[in-house]
């Protein structure tokens, strides 16, 4: 995470002058349990408290949605700003000083470029916008009318028209814009003569909104017939949009959420898709932009609700798209249910709504099916019951899906469903299942699964180690001196060991809160493990400690006499093959010397 150049000193210092709980307790109401402050998370929708914040360290962590950080990071988040406001707020809270502006130069050019993108993209949006309403027998004007999108719709979603290809970088320098700042928010491009270029010339535009409903980007329909014109022509990641993160009319949709209005999100592929289910009324649609959905999306929806409904194109790539989204969004908790168009029917919702209207869409998607229900049946599709070695291969096959659930009742559920499918009476089919389950653990014996395992160990040693520095719990790095491999670069634990290392022997007080500054942390992250170690009591600790060090010298000693022996398999010359064994004499020693 960059936190631009304020130095680490002064975040410091404005951390230790906010504390975390009382500034959370401003905002949400905190409750004592242990060593940490709990309640309901702000940042998603819950009724049990999986919000914690640690006084100690001075974060807080959220095990619903995952979000994280320290103070900043909070108001970050609780009041939509960003980091500079955000360490605005706390300075006065705190009755400090802003930090001069040469300290934070290069936070001021970024925001200052941020700004300036802001404003073209408005510029443009508008101009765009005029352009449409000014020239209704336009082509471009005269498609959206062929695809019955009313002006109500037009206004909502600011769609506009690019006419031509000059307009726009003129327009632009009028407003005396400069031509970098225009190409780097992705409005204008530049030709080999270095002309500049509108770069959605002659298309229509459809504006992408942020969650605060700025334009950040467009996305352009060719009305043309011209074979070179792509379908879609979109903004590129500038400084202000970054495809992952954002869904089309996702701003409208969070504005239903404030008004308590908002249950359930649908999920569909195109902007035009997504206009149309806004126009029948369905203003909690989305749209995913025919782009694989991502685990930032579903965050995001999971921030506003607990349901959704997917219903992507009719056609196989939208069959596969809602099978990637399915295990995107279940894996953020999310109830996921589908609705598959007929493809001989419709290709999509929009064609769906023109031809047979809003009352049956919406019948349609109030008998959305499960989406656990779609998987087991859609897969059913590609086998022949009749034949038995195809039904068994689609057993298998379910079973392996089900047996990866770890709720009991949610197996049970979905063995029922597929009993219903194939006519096997439940307690065969929950046999195999559990053969199945006893299978995996056998292959555990596999010597590359036994190596993970074996990674496995040292990750967690390591992480409960680093633990133990971060928490305090050891001041002696000679103890651990070697584990953590110095040169290993992409190392996440190793980089956070030099890390510690550097504070304690620069004899700087570190608090946990300070890492956020330093390291790329989410709950995917080796160090939001170690920052959420749970530490078992002090005696055990203490112990546990000893023995793991132990344990994984040995192990690094054995891994590295292996190495030698498999050098000394293949080693050619006698001089080599003396220069291994002394090697491997030397570490049998150690290995030796570290088992008493
Ligand atoms: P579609 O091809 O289904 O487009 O792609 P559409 O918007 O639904 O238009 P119609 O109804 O078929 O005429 C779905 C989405 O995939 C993205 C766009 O976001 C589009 O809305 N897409 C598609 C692209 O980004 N580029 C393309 O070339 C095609
Ligand atoms: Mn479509």
């Amino acid at each position: 995470m960059t936190r631009g150049s304020i130095s680490s000193a002064f975040l410091d210092e404005l951390r230790a002058k906010n504390d975390i709980v009382d500034i959370a307790s401003k905002y949400i109401t905190l409750k004592r349990r242990g060593n940490s402050f709990w309640a309901c998370c702000p940042f998603h929708n819950e009724k049990t408290p999986s919000f914690s914040i640690r006084q100690d360290g001075q974060f807080f962590k959220c095990f619903g949605c995952g979000e994280s950080g320290d103070v900043i990071t909070l108001i970050m988040k609780l009041e939509n700003v960003d980091f500079l406001t955000a360490v605005e707020m706390l300075c006065k809270n705190a009755g400090i000083e802003m930090p001069t502006m040469a300290e934070n130069d290069e936070m001021q050019r970024k925001k200052k470029q941020r700004d300036i993108a802001y404003q073209i993209l408005k510029a443009t949006t508008e101009f765009y916008h005029k352009n449409l309403i000014g020239a209704p027998s336009s082509q471009q004007a005269q498609y959206l009318q062929s695809r019955k999108i009313n002006s109500e719709m037009i206004e909502k979603f600011q769609i506009g028209a690019s006419l031509n290809y000059d307009d726009l970088p003129k327009y632009l320098l009028s407003l005396s814009f400069n031509p970098q700042d225009m190409i780097n928010a992705g409005v204008v491009g530049k030709n080999e003569r270095g002309g500049l270029y509108d770069f959605y010339g002659t298309r229509l535009i459809f504006p992408i909104f942020n969650g605060f409903g700025d334009v950040v980007a467009y996305s352009g329909r060719s009305v043309s017939e011209a074979p070179d014109h792509t379908k879609y022509k979109n903004t590129p990641q500038t400084i202000v949009f970054n495809k992952s993160e954002i869904l089309f009319a996702y701003n409208f949709v969070r504005d239903l959420k404030k008004s308590h209005m908002l249950d359930t999100i649908i999920i569909v592929e195109g902007h035009i898709d997504v206009i149309a289910c806004h126009q029948a009324g369905l203003t909690n649609t989305i749209g995913c932009m025919g782009t694989a959905l991502t685990v930032q999306h579903a965050k995001k929806i999971k921030q506003l609700v607990d349901n959704v409904i997917l219903c992507l194109d009719a056609d196989n790539a939208g069959r596969l798209a809602t099978y990637k989204a399915i295990d995107i969004l279940k894996e953020e908790g999310l109830n996921v249910k589908v609705v598959r168009l007929d493809v001989n029917k419709a290709k999509d919702p929009d064609e769906y709504l023109k031809k047979y209207g809003k009352d049956n869409f919406m019948d349609m998607l109030s008998h959305a099916q499960d989406c656990v229900d779609f998987v087991l049946s859609d897969s059913a599709k590609k086998y022949d019951f009749n034949s038995n070695a195809d039904k068994n291969k689609y057993i298998q096959e379910a079973l392996n899906y089900i047996s990866k659930f770890s709720s009991p009742a949610e197996q049970e559920i979905y063995l029922n469903y597929v009993q219903q499918l194939v006519r096997i009476p439940l307690d065969v089919l929950r046999q195999s299942m559990t053969k199945k389950e006893t299978k995996k653990v056998d292959t555990r014996h596999d010597e590359k699964i036994s190596e993970t395992v074996n990674n496995k160990y040292i990750i967690d040693s390591k992480i409960m180690l680093l633990a133990a520095i971060l928490y305090k719990k050891i001041t002696n790095f000679d103890e651990i001196s070697g584990i953590f491999s110095p040169d290993d670069e992409l190392d996440e634990l190793s980089d956070l060991y030099r890390f510690l290392r550097q504070k304690v022997e620069e004899k700087t007080d570190f608090n946990i809160s300070t890492l956020f500054d330093n390291f790329e942390i989410n709950d995917k992250s080796m160090i939001d493990r170690v920052i959420n170690y749970n530490f078992p009591d002090d005696a055990v600790f203490e112990t546990m400690i000893a023995d793991t060090i132990k344990r994984v010298k040995l192990y690094m000693l054995q891994e590295e006499k292996e190495k030698y022996r498999n050098l000394l398999i293949k080693s050619e010359t006698d001089d080599e093959r003396l220069n291994y064994l002394v090697k491997i004499k030397e570490l049998t020693d150690k290995i030796n010397k570290e088992k008493q």
